[in-house]
């Protein structure tokens, strides 16, 4: 495998989505012994989804739906989560072994794992977030691609997170390395449950009795739960415009938070961490 050196930073090892064989850096190329080629972006990120791989012409979170995103964690709602999976991150990782971060969106919680010894992945079907990450955060490699069919050799991580994204049993644990950890974060019961209320009559609390993968094994369940407090309503909408619901919420809705300059509303996370122990 080539491990040319960009800025100091190595590069990165992809597999060939098209025929599974490692990708080398040429230039401006990732290309494969059997010559497929993958252009790097001017952003520094790489486009390893083929078209029959792609079901839609914009797969993944559209624009509105990750700029809001973006804006909505830039202002620190999130900041409880993020020094949760840290400390986590910091207990039971090997800092030196490779991160993945699975449906990354726009690398807010990618980069934050990036450390003096270790490489740090991002892979979104979503190029908008994709070219985001890539443009914010240089010392993190990012590619769009399908989690369904992942551009890594196997056991290559030692640390994956998957936060509000699909989670692809089988591939997770092709590239997880033996001994290394998932951490995957869903919404637990009360997540958003006032904002859901002002949606849905009957607003439903999140059912989290599913332990989704059974392929590894679940280490420890955590739960974080608090308010957060807005007094912007621009931080409402952003946050409304984030979720799965936002489709559902009526234009009367949308200028009534408009008009909110204070709704206080819960987060509510459950972190699994998993590890693969054969
Ligand atoms: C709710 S967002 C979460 C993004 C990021 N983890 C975060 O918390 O900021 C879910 C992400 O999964 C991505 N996604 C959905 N299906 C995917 C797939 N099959 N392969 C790769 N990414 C996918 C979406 O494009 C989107 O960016
Ligand atoms: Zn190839």
């Amino acid at each position: 495998m080539t491990d040319l050196t960009i800025n100091n930073i190595s590069a990165p090892h992809y597999l060939c989505p098209l025929c599974q064989q490692a990708l080398s850096l040429v230039g401006k190329s990732f290309i494969c012994a059997k010559k497929h080629s993958f252009d790097q972006a001017k952003e520094g990120y790489v486009n390893l989804l083929p078209v029959q791989h792609k079901h839609s012409k914009d797969p993944g979170d559209n624009k509105a739906m990750v700029n809001a995103r973006r804006n909505f964690l830039d202002n620190g709602f999130y900041q409880p989560l993020i020094a949760k999976l840290l400390s986590v991150y910091q207990e039971y990782g090997d800092q030196s072994q490779a991160v993945f971060d699975a449906g990354c969106g726009e690398g807010y919680y990618t980069h934050q794992h990036k450390n003096l010894t270790n490489t740090v992945y991002g892979t979104d079907i979503a190029k908008n977030a994709i070219r985001i990450a890539a443009k914010r955060y240089k010392d993190c490699f990012f590619s769009v691609g399908t989690l369904a069919q992942l551009p890594f050799e196997n056991n290559f991580f030692g640390w994956m997170i998957s936060i509000y994204a699909p989670i692809l049993e089988t591939e997770f644990s092709r590239v997880l390395n033996t001994n290394g950890y998932l951490l995957t974060v869903t919404p637990a019961e009360n997540h958003l449950y006032e904002l859901k209320q002002l949606i849905y009559r009957d607003a439903k609390r999140h059912d989290t009795s599913k332990t989704p993968i059974k392929s590894l094994t679940l280490i420890s369940e955590q739960r974080i739960n608090y308010t957060m407090n807005f007094t912007q309503s621009t931080d409402l909408i952003n946050l409304l415009a984030m979720t799965p619901f936002a489709f559902k919420a009526s234009e009367q809705l949308i200028e009534e938070l408009k008009a909110k300059n204070s709704f206080a509303c819960q987060a509510d996370f459950l972190i699994r961490l998993y590890q693969k122990t054969a």
